[in-house]
């Protein structure tokens, strides 16, 4: 079942087009990593999903129900991590996390101890007790995601939790995801960095422009571009026979040798590696291999002509 469906959603800033009919479902239990370069309409298709703006056409539906006949219910069961940090500075750790459950209703000894739960779960429980004021940039990440769990939420939106951390925080908010998923909790998961959305995204969505311009597991992404695979092969005794015989091999475009070393252009066909691999063998003596496969980030180039840090990161 899909916990959210945006049907062709289109939403206007003045002149500007920041969703163009964009169409995405999100399925129960996954964690979909979306991408995009800066100002190409991520916050704001969360923003049209949660429904914290009004859109321009187009319908949502958020747990199966009408989103705008359910708003106070869908928001009760949502937890949106944004992207700018909204905790209160002059509040402790676990003030924060009281009045953001308080708003969703929970008090007294239910509310304490899911506080004391989602402090756990962030790594905070040792900082409970002081403001967010003299918070290292990755423990006021962590804080910020933790106001939107404080409540239990089944559905968490994070709009780039990790921007601006250190690796350590990171490592920890991306296991947080994981456990999280792991007990049930579906997760939208917006990020710049591609190594988040291959450590944790079970699906990816790539929009550029208010499009939806791609969307699919990193292998079946990795798969629709047309990339060229790059085969290094260091053999003992390299022999015009072997190039000759590498040559053959189909969707191979270049061969060519440098001293031991044999480069080899190819087509990013399945199994192209293993072939080259086992004609070189035959011929004996392969010393080492080394091979680059196109990655996500290639797929992301070649969509969309940008580098995903276009532009410089938002702090
Ligand atoms: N409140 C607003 N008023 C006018 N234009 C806006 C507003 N919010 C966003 N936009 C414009 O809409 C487009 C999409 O912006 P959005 O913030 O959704 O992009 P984004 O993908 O989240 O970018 P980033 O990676 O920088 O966070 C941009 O052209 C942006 O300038
Ligand atoms: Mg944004």
């Amino acid at each position: 079942m899909a916990v959210a469906h945006l049907k062709d959603i289109v939403k206007r800033y003045g002149t500007t087009l920041a969703l163009d009919n964009v169409d995405l479902e999100i399925g129960e239990g996954e964690i979909l990593g979306l991408m995009g370069p800066n100002g190409s309409g991520k916050t704001t298709l969360i923003y049209a999903l949660v429904g914290l703006i009004a859109i321009d056409a187009g319908e949502v539906q958020v747990f199966g129900k009408d989103q705008q006949a359910n708003l106070v219910e869908i928001k009760r069961r949502i937890g949106l991590v944004t992207q700018d940090i909204t905790v209160f500075e002059d509040l402790t750790a676990r003030e924060n996390l009281e009045f953001f459950g308080g708003i969703y209703g929970l008090k007294g000894a239910e509310l304490k101890s899911r506080v004391a739960q989602t402090l756990e779960l962030v790594g905070l429980e040792d900082q409970a007790d002081k403001v967010p004021a003299k918070f290292s940039g990755g423990m006021k990440r962590r804080l910020n995601i933790a106001c939107a769990l404080t409540h239990g939420p089944e559905f968490l939106i994070m709009d780039e939790p990790t921007v601006g951390i250190d690796p350590q925080s990171r490592n920890h908010i991306l296991e947080t995801v994981r456990e999280l998923n792991r007990q049930g909790t579906t997760i939208l998961y917006t990020t710049h960095y591609i190594e988040e959305v291959q450590a944790v995204a079970s699906r990816v969505v790539i929009v550029d422009e208010g499009r939806v311009i791609a969307q699919g597991t990193i292998d079946e992404l990795v798969g629709k571009i047309q990339h060229e695979e790059k085969i290094m092969l260091e053999v003992a005794q390299p022999s015009e026979e072997l190039l000759e015989k590498l040559r053959r091999i189909d969707g191979v475009k270049q061969v060519e040798q440098q001293g031991k070393v044999i480069k080899i252009i190819s087509q990013a066909k399945a199994g192209n590696l293993d072939r080259a691999l086992s004609v070189a063998r035959e011929a004996g003596g392969l010393l080492s291999v080394n091979a680059e496969k196109p990655s996500l980030e290639d797929v992301f180039l070649t969509l969309t002509g940008k580098r995903l840090r276009d532009g410089g990161e938002k702090k």
